[in-house]
């Protein structure tokens, strides 16, 4: 028989390795793959050329239903297009990335992109891998198996500004420890480890030892179903 559909929701921070963790683990166990992130980005690359004021929600929320967002989900090639243009790499700019925070904090565009992830996993056949800030908690709070990753603010510096090709790892840090206190205090569906995951410390784990961690618990769980 096929095995059943799994579901894995992958939380947590920027630079605890999310990405790169939950597209090994798809690719591995033949799942399809959400990258939730880049669908905030996205709809806020959207926001930033249509000259609307990113300072003011209700102009926020009042446009959060015009793009369309479509996301592919092969672990080995994701992508990510609105309104028909592929956004891959527009959506990685530093102004995207500082934007980010105040779109994604507005409800409107909460309910509007929460209501396309859950679409999507509804219909991925094998199981799907979605990765995010509140998938566990507020998106698939049904999943078969949530991760919340962690790891200390000086090793997250260090892998993102390795991303991005040797920006400076000071800088790098104070962004993106701005940008986690704005993701996690934010009133609607904040960063937060969902009561029932399973928290992995990255900061002494290498990649691949995240990957093997994560893959033995998914096989765990599709065993047990
Ligand atoms: O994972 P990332 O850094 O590409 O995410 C970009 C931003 O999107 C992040 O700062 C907060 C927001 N986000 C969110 O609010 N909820 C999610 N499930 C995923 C991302």
């Amino acid at each position: 028989r096929t095995a059943p559909a799994v579901i894995v929701a992958i939380d947590g921070p920027s630079g605890t390795g999310k990405s790169s963790t939950s597209k090994a683990v798809a690719a591995q166990l033949g799942l399809s793959y959400l990258d939730t992130g880049a669908q905030y980005r996205a709809i806020t690359w959207w926001m930033v050329n249509n000259g609307i004021d990113i300072t003011d929600p209700s102009a926020i929320a009042g446009a959060a239903d015009k793009p369309e967002i479509v996301s592919g989900t092969d672990p080995s090639g994701p992508t990510i297009a609105v309104d028909g243009t592929d956004v891959a790499g527009p959506i990685r700019t530093e102004e995207v990335t500082s934007k980010v925070s105040a779109v994604s904090a507005v409800p409107e565009v909460r309910t509007r992109i929460t209501e396309l992830q859950r679409s999507i996993a509804a219909g991925a056949g094998a199981g799907i891998v979605v990765e995010g800030r509140d998938i566990g908690t507020t998106v698939l709070p049904d999943a078969d198996l949530k991760i919340f990753l962690t790891a200390s603010p000086e090793a997250r510096a260090a892998r993102r500004s390795g991303e991005l090709k040797g920006a400076d790892v000071a800088a790098t840090r104070d962004s993106l420890i701005k940008r986690d206190a704005a993701d996690s205090g934010r009133k609607t569906s904040p960063l937060a480890k969902a009561g029932d995951a399973v928290e992995v410390d990255t900061t002494d784990l290498t990649l691949q030892q995240v990957i093997e961690c994560v893959v033995t618990l998914v096989e765990e769980k599709r065993a047990a179903k």
